[in-house]
């Protein structure tokens, strides 16, 4: 599907995006192996969540099972059962409640598990199975059949569990059991690896702990210390002991990343934009480090927690002009996701950008590396990659064509990046978007983007 993005619109005002991608995998997850019932509300009906419940069905006991697998297929479209906001943008759906039988109560699949495009769903899966006595066979799309394994089943297998990968890469074979704890030492920042180990510690004999090179997001060794999870964290390294948790009820709060899109849509518009009832974990919200330093005000205001996770308000002052920066690699886990667009601001700031050591977006859905670059290229801007390092030259945008490539982060990068340019912007493949945040181009239109489809 084709969309045209215009000059000449201007975003800003208030909004609710679609629940936390990433936090709502990890609910799903631990709802799925909980002892007890739970119930979660605000679950987005992004493709990579509905795939991770998908995946889930196939292993939880029928109860469970049959609410997964008829929420995957029909997530109530937004405004259906949630009549609790004002604000513009999007309603979230009903809770979804469902009954856990523990880690224990997980059955063997009776047909491959399909995660989709999601990465987390498979990694994170990758590491629940890893301590359940049976086989089963992850698979995905062509996308994510090109995507590393061995960085999550090289450590599973340190810890008992037979995994076998294709060349690196998903189908993934994983036959579970009994493990025992290890201390990994992961060689990439990677939250979901992190995770997946954490995940197979929880059913591990002894301690398990992950050393990281650089803190990434932190929602899984949140939502397992809120949980009474035997969980320590201390600086890079996160230590588990054996535990079935419960049950629980919590509220996924608005995504930030899907946020970022919006906030960098009026940032190019020089408008203010109050984004409601979003997650505000600073493992996430690290990209407002960056718009300050390249010109923009924010604020943001917790108003409340779920499950550990801090939820409030985050309001964006109107600016004038933007100014490029450097980001660190140090600083590139804690907005890895957000690179695509920070990227595109920059093609649009005085000055050049660069950031280092971004070698992990070679790896995400597309080669984002490459893809950003040649995007920016595309439409009139000047950006190269060097080495790891990916440099914007700023100046501007003039407008032209480009293809997601069938990356949901692509496609909205590329919407956004019309907003600042001087002619239109055709984005080729922006279905794409779906992936994560259902409804982007009716909430940026609606926020007052010209866009035609
Ligand atoms: C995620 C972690 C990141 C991120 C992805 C979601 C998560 O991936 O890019 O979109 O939910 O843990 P890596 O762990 O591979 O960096």
């Amino acid at each position: 599907m084709r969309a045209t993005v215009f000059p000449g619109g201007s975003v800003g005002g208030d909004v609710r995006v679609p629940g936390d991608k990433s936090i709502a995998h990890r609910w799903l997850i631990l709802a799925a192996t909980a002892r007890g019932g739970s119930e979660i509300s605000g679950l987005p009906a992004a493709l990579d969540v509905r795939s991770t419940a998908r995946v889930l069905a196939g292993i939880s006991p029928l109860g469970a099972a049959a609410v997964l697998e008829a929420w995957a297929a029909n997530p109530p479209a937004p405004g259906e059962g949630d009549r609790s906001t004002s604000n513009r943008g999007q309603p979230r759906g009903p809770a979804v409640a469902l009954e856990g039988e523990g880690r224990d109560g997980l059955r063997p699949p009776t047909a491959d598990l399909d995660c989709g495009n999601s990465g987390t769903t498979m990694r994170l899966v990758a590491g629940v199975l890893a301590s359940c006595a049976f086989g089963s066979r992850l698979v995905g799309d062509e996308s994510l059949s090109a995507r590393p394994m061995e960085r999550v089943a090289t450590p599973l297998r340190e810890m008992g569990a037979v995994i076998e990968t294709t060349d690196g890469h998903p189908p993934v074979q994983v036959r579970g059991g009994s493990l025992r704890g290890v201390r990994h030492v992961a060689t990439v920042p990677s939250a979901q690896v992190k995770s997946a180990v954490l995940l197979a510690g929880l059913g591990a004999h002894g301690e398990t702990s992950v050393e990281e090179p650089v803190r990434t997001r932190d929602h899984t060794e949140r939502a397992l210390a809120h949980l009474g999870a035997p969980v320590l964290i201390e600086d890079r390294r996160v230590t588990v002991e054996p535990f079935q948790h419960p049950g629980f009820r919590a509220a996924v709060p608005g995504d930030v990343s899907s946020a970022a899109f919006l906030l960098a849509a009026a940032a190019l518009s020089g408008r203010a934009l109050s984004v409601h009832d979003v997650g505000a974990n600073p493992s996430r919200t690290h990209l407002l480090r960056v718009l300050e330093r390249m010109g923009v005000r924010t604020r943001v205001e917790v108003s409340r927690h779920e499950l550990g996770e801090p939820v409030g308000v985050l309001e964006m002052a109107g600016c004038d002009g933007l100014t490029g920066t450097e980001v660190g690699a140090a600083e590139l886990p804690l907005l890895i996701d957000e690179v695509p667009v920070l990227a595109m601001l920059a093609a649009h700031a005085s000055g050049p950008t660069r950031f280092l050591g971004a070698a992990e977006l070679r790896v995400k859905e597309s080669d984002r590396l490459g893809g950003v670059a040649a995007a920016i290229g595309r439409l009139g801007g000047s950006a190269e990659v060097d080495g790891d390092d990916l440099v914007v030259g700023g100046g501007g945008l003039s407008g032209g064509a480009a293809s997601a490539g069938g990356d949901h982060r692509m496609a909205m990068a590329l919407a956004v990046a019309a907003l600042g340019a001087s002619g239109p912007v055709e984005i080729d493949g922006i279905e794409a978007a779906d992936v994560s945040f259902p409804g982007f181009v009716r909430t940026l239109s609606a926020l007052g983007a010209r866009i035609e489809q």
